[in-house]
């Protein structure tokens, strides 16, 4: 742990402020985690995790058996902190593509009168560039300085991505701007940032200073990035299946360039969850809004590509079935937007199993953990929890969220339950021999 724990208050216990709480208090710093939520509280309090998580529950009870780690509804306890995470939920509007920030200045307008003088607020919700300039205003006017400090973790794999970054940004206000009071501020909060993050800065992590927008900037523009270059496989997976060649064979030999590098090639039925789609959106409207009209319309065709995959695999299965679904039954494998993962935010899964449904196909829904989230929300798809039930009697199959269970499936056990052998490999992650020679119609995307 670090030589001198902090103290650190982590307002908003969503996924980020969760898994930062209890990162920190790993790291060996005294954390309290706040959330307006009683039902969230009462429950992280009891040290049941409120989210599939891996390492998640481990961490959680080692955490509060340590002491080091609280949680609490009163924004009050916080007073003590000198460290102030504000880890609140930047939802898309409703009606607009902008992103909501009514909690983030709620949350920091409850904050404000408990802050201590010389205290740090240190943002790291995902906002519109611009959005820290106008609350560091705020912030400065209790006499405690505000930085931003992005968060990368991916669900499913946030334990690890929370202690060990691939880099730490920390944004402070520019030095000729504020004043030199106000960058004696700013240094000393960059200090209160480096302590926090000791641990990680001894291993190596590198920390990336720069000012508040470029900080709040890094964020967007990471998962701008990250979703171009999905959509721009999923382009070349149109190209590909055009023009007989195969995306698969395409991105790993892309991967091998250095510039390019393997990660985040995967073709397949696109991005979901509750980031990415609702970012590239927020980042296109701020763009808009700044006067860039083509980082906007950049960004409105990766989401147009993203959504179009969707649509695609409803067509090929219909197609499949000589152009209707009515009375057909077909099973759709996962409806998380991922593996490892209970969230079905904006899932591509969900999406294709009620367009599936509603063109009249019998769809069945399986998935090992996002089930109880699928039931309360879409009560018009048929769930079945047990892998070989919804595989039985299925006229076609849709793999749609690439879970272990489902990639190691064996075709030839797989193949004795169906009706009929026809699997469309939505993540491109089945082993296409394997499944052809067990005498399955494969499909996958981009694919021949
Ligand atoms: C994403 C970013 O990866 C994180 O760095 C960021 O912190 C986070 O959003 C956030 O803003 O909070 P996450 O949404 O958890 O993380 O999931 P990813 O692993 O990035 O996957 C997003 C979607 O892209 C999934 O639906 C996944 O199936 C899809 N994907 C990913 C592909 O279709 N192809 C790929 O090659 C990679």
């Amino acid at each position: 742990g670090p030589t001198t724990p902090l103290s650190i208050s982590v307002i908003g216990c969503g996924y980020l402020g969760t898994v930062h709480a209890v990162a920190m208090a790993a790291l060996g710093h005294d954390v309290v985690g706040i959330d307006v939520s009683d039902e969230r509280i009462a429950l992280l309090a009891s040290g049941e995790a409120p989210f599939f998580e891996p390492g998640l529950p481990e961490r959680l009870t080692a955490g509060l058996a340590s002491g080091r780690l609280r949680f609490s509804t009163d924004i009050a306890v916080a007073a003590t902190a000198d460290l102030h995470f504000v880890c609140v939920g930047t939802p898309q509007s409703e009606g607009s593509d902008a992103a909501d920030l009514r909690a983030l200045f709620s949350a920091t307008e409850v904050l404000i009168p408990h802050l201590r003088p010389g205290s740090v607020v240190a943002g790291k919700s995902t906002v519109p560039v611009g959005t820290a300039a106008r609350l560091s205003g705020l912030v400065e006017g209790a006499g405690a300085t505000l930085v931003w400090n992005p968060e990368f973790l991916r669900e499913g794999r946030a334990i690890a991505d929370s202690l060990s970054p691939d880099r730490i940004v920390v944004g402070v206000s520019a030095v000729e701007e504020s004043g030199p009071s106000a960058s004696a501020g700013s240094s000393g909060a960059l200090n209160m940032l480096r302590r926090a993050y000791a641990t990680m800065l001894e291993l190596g992590t590198p920390l990336v200073v720069t000012d508040l927008p470029t900080a709040e900037l890094v964020k967007g523009a990471a998962n701008a990035y990250l979703a171009t270059r999905i959509s721009f496989m999923n382009a070349m997976a149109d190209v590909a299946e055009r023009a007989g060649a195969d995306v698969v064979g395409l991105a790993e030999a892309l991967g091998h360039d250095e510039r390019i590098g393997p990660h985040y090639l995967r073709a397949g039925i696109g991005f979901g969850g509750g980031c990415l789609p609702k970012d590239i959106r927020a980042f296109a409207a701020r763009a808009t809004e700044l006067g860039a009209a083509a980082p906007a319309a950049l960004l409105a065709q990766v989401d147009e590509i993203n959504l179009g995959q969707r649509a695609r695999i409803v067509e090929a299965v219909a197609e499949h079935f000589g152009g209707s679904v009515v009375g057909r039954r077909v099973t759709v494998l996962g409806a998380a937007f991922k593996p490892e993962s209970d969230d079905i935010r904006d899932s591509p899964a969900i999406d294709i199993a009620r367009a599936l449904h509603r063109l009249g196909s019998i769809v069945t829904l399986t998935d090992p953990a996002a089930l109880p989230n699928v039931a309360g929300r879409y009560p018009e798809l048929s769930l079945e929890a047990s892998l070989d039930h919804a595989l039985r009697d299925a006229e076609c199959l849709v793999l749609a969220t690439e879970w272990a269970e489902y990639r190691l499936l064996d075709p030839v056990r797989a193949g004795a339950l169906v009706a009929g052998r026809t699997v469309f490999d939505g993540r491109n992650c089945l082993d296409r021999e394997a499944w052809s020679a067990a005498g399955w119609k494969y499909r996958g995307i981009g694919r021949r």
